[in-house]
């Protein structure tokens, strides 16, 4: 027998994974590549989160394609309090944006298609795209003190037969937002060639400076759009595993964009009903557990700042949101090798910048805000030696 194609992986360990599995459980081990929010030490992770599932509504089974009334409402509050206006029928609850994205591509595209997602960006994409049968092509983000689009390498690369541009907001691993005239510029370059745009804003909360008041795509009107987040991040549970995805953009589009979603989403289901009744709970304590998190990466951001932003031989990426800061080191050494160099000799884990797609001419290396700040100091202390 054979298996599909889609499937052909290398999943053979590589030197870094090989040297992570030895030194992992080293007690001196520093671990600067965390994502999981579980397991930083935050507070707001307590018993009282699960109170809502005692609650006798979660032994109904009413499914609704869209997800339960009460989280969509939930949810449009949440739009409301960052200023776009959005009415439950333009919501549909997934289970995780993996999930998210894979409906609309499902809705989009056929086996084959084109579609568009930034480079350096997340390294899930390539699978998602993958797992669809979908053609992704990558578009460029440019490094002019601080990253954004390369317009001119996007409109070469789109064209009629685009079926979808994605981008994230603010962008993982290089922390840009979307800029408001390359907001505009990407609406244009859709409209042109009537390109839906995807824009993943899982991040969209965790902006550096409390004066960096970003715009969600949810309130574009102008062409189709869906905007994907979900409560891995903006709450901090992805084990909760609830997502969604808002569908904006001309009525009439947009009602038979819904229309056909309603068709996919009915067919899967995947959001649970205790976590959906969950939602309205959990966004009351939005302020202390998007603020705990928010804390933590301000503050290691700023360690950051203070700790490499002068060294001459680190460029500390400009950024401004996420969970994430890049690093630029010197070419003496690829990324694999630097990342080898501080795992080997200094037990300390960052991540490769191939990893993200960040351009190989230079050695980049990604380093996680969520990490725990006491280990944070000590780890960009080991960097400093390690770099010599
Ligand atoms: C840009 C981006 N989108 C989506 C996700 C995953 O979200 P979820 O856990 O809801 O599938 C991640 C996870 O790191 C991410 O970095």
């Amino acid at each position: 027998m054979t298996f599909a194609k889609r499937t052909d992986w290398n999943t053979a360990p590589n030197a870094l994974t090989q040297a992570l599995e030895r030194i992992k459980p080293s007690p001196d081990f520093i671990d600067l590549t965390v994502s999981n929010p579980t397991l930083c030490g935050f507070r707001y992770l307590e018993p009282s989160l699960l109170q809502e599932f005692k609650n006798p509504q979660n032994l109904l089974y009413q499914p609704d394609a869209h997800g339960l009334l009460e989280a969509r409402l939930s949810i449009c509050a949440y739009y409301a309090r960052r200023g776009a206006a959005i009415s439950p029928d333009q919501i549909f609850i997934t289970a995780n944006t993996s999930e998210a994205y894979t409906f609309v591509f499902k809705l989009l595209a056929d086996a084959g298609d084109q579609v568009l997602a930034p480079a350096p960006g997340y390294p899930l994409i390539e699978y998602l795209a993958g797992l669809n049968d979908l053609k992704l092509e990558r578009y460029p983000l440019c490094d002019n003190g601080g990253w954004s689009t390369d317009l001119n390498a996007l409109a070469g690369l789109m064209t009629a037969e685009t079926k979808a541009l994605m981008l994230v907001h603010p962008a993982n691993p290089t922390g840009n937002y979307v800029a408001a005239e390359e907001r505009a510029a990407l609406v244009d370059l859709c409209a042109r060639f009537s390109a839906p745009l995807i824009s993943d804003e899982v991040f969209f909360d965790y902006a550096w400076n409390p004066q960096v008041r970003p715009d969600s795509f949810a309130s574009n009107n102008r062409t189709l759009t869906f905007t994907l987040s979900g409560i891995s991040k903006i709450l901090g549970l992805p084990q909760m595993k609830l997502s969604w995805i808002i569908v904006t953009g001309p009525e009439t589009l947009r009602r038979e964009a819904c229309r056909r979603l309603e068709i996919i989403s009915d067919t899967y289901l995947s959001a649970g009903t205790p976590n959906q009744n969950a939602l309205p709970f959990w966004f009351s304590r939005e302020e202390t557990i998007c603020g705990e998190i928010r804390s933590r990466v301000r503050e290691n951001r700023t360690m950051l700042e203070k700790s490499l932003g002068t060294h001459t031989r680190v460029n500390l990426s400009k950024g401004a949101g996420g969970w994430t800061s890049v690093l630029e080191l010197p070419e003496d050494k690829q990324d694999e090798a630097w990342a080898l160099h501080f795992l080997e000799e200094f037990h300390t884990a960052l991540h490769p910048g191939y990893l993200f797609d960040l351009p190989a001419e230079k050695s980049y290396l990604v380093v996680s805000l969520l990490v725990p700040p006491d280990r944070m100091h000590k780890g960009l202390g080991r960097l400093k030696l390690g770099l010599g």
